[in-house]
């Protein structure tokens, strides 16, 4: 999840002297701020600092990403034409920048870093809304009146996103997690027609490089057993279904991620640990990454952050469960979901 941004203050810090892209193009500033929640709250594992959108510009895509509003594109694509406009993407060449924070991050962590990507269908709602959107309408309406420009569509965003994965384990990810954030807004049927084969090319497509594989979009709890077998190793659930419930939908064979709804952590600690302990006991103590449910709120208290983490590490290894400490951690995530 966005764990860095906009909660620690030096985060804003840095922010008031470099640009969001500026700083996801500079190795230097990215590898920094992956590096703040780590030193800072000690957690397991770092994600990579970037945005989906990253490699979108690298595709020829003209955006920006607007305080407080999100990613914007300056010729949103609503055609066959505007699709056949995408560049396809060479990760060496197109965004050797990310390529170059992973293996400083790499050689300079302690834990492992998660790398990631958006999945078709949420980079598609970028591109075809031109922004951030409500109900996804246009991008829906281009999905079912104009079939073959979205499976073009769809096929181009998974090549340039199975390419990008690969390439951000090759250059030393640990584990990779792809968002499909928005795609909650599908019904089962309509994700299976228009969305799944192509999640099941690119999570299929990075099976032999033998790292878990963390698939999650929000409100997707209708879909959690889909997103399962498109081919992941992880999913994760955001807050709205418990994850023992959760659990129960993703089926068998497969670890959860999640789920304390990150307004709990704006919340007093007393509330905050009652809801930690309430997801750590329906994870079961197995097969369970403790995670948010999706990403940390600019107004959360970053001390609320530091005591949350502690919980979690003194309750994981007394229920004799994840035993995901930093200290086991340090070999990488090399595992699969079923030695999780
Ligand atoms: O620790 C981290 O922050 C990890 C890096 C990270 C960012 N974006 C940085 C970011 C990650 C993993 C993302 C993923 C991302 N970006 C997703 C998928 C995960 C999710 O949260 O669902 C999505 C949908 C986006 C698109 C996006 N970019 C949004 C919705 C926003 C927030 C807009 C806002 O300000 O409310 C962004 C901008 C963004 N990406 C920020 C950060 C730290 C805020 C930028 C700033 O400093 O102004």
């Amino acid at each position: 999840m966005r764990q860095a941004g906009r909660s620690l203050p030096e985060y804003r810090d840095l922010r008031t002297r470099h640009g969001m892209l500026e700083i996801c193009r500079t190795p230097e500033l990215a590898v920094e701020v992956t590096l703040q929640p780590i030193r800072r709250l000690g957690v397991d594992a770092a994600i990579l600092f970037s945005d989906i959108v990253v490699p979108l510009q690298a595709m020829g895509v003209a955006l920006e990403i607007r305080p407080g509003v999100g990613p914007v594109i300056e010729h949103p694509i609503r055609s066959d034409a505007d699709v056949e406009g995408l560049l396809p993407l060479v990760p060496e060449e197109g965004v050797p920048y990310v390529l170059e924070a992973v293996r400083a991050l790499a050689s300079e962590l302690e834990v492992p870093l998660i790398g990631f990507a958006g999945a078709p269908f949420t980079l598609a709602s970028y591109l075809v809304e031109g922004g951030p959107s409500k109900n996804h309408s246009r991008t829906k309406a281009l999905m079912y009146s104009e079939p073959q420009a979205w499976r073009r569509l769809m096929r181009r965003l998974a090549d340039a996103v199975l390419a990008y994965l690969r390439a951000q384990v090759e250059a030393g990810a640990g584990a990779v997690q792809l968002f499909d954030s928005w795609v909650g807004e599908l019904s089962a049927d309509d994700y299976s027609t228009y969305v799944l084969p192509e999640v099941e090319r690119i999570l299929g497509g990075l099976a032999d490089l033998g790292v878990p594989r963390i698939h999650f979009g929000v409100g997707s709890g209708e879909l959690l057993g889909l997103m399962a077998q498109a081919g992941a190793d992880v999913v994760g659930v955001d807050w709205r279904v418990p994850i023992d419930e959760g659990r129960k939908r993703v089926g068998d064979g497969y670890a959860v991620q999640g789920n304390l709804d990150p307004a709990a952590c704006l919340a007093p600690w007393d509330v905050l640990e009652a809801k930690a302990l309430d997801v750590l006991e329906r994870g079961g103590g197995h097969a369970h990454v403790f995670n948010l449910g999706h990403g940390v709120l600019p107004a959360t208290d970053p001390g609320s952050l530091e005591r949350l983490v502690d919980l979690v590490h003194d309750w994981s290894p007394s229920r004799g469960g994840l035993g995901w400490t930093a200290e086991q951690s340090r070999g990488g995530l090399g595992r699969t979901a079923e030695q999780i």
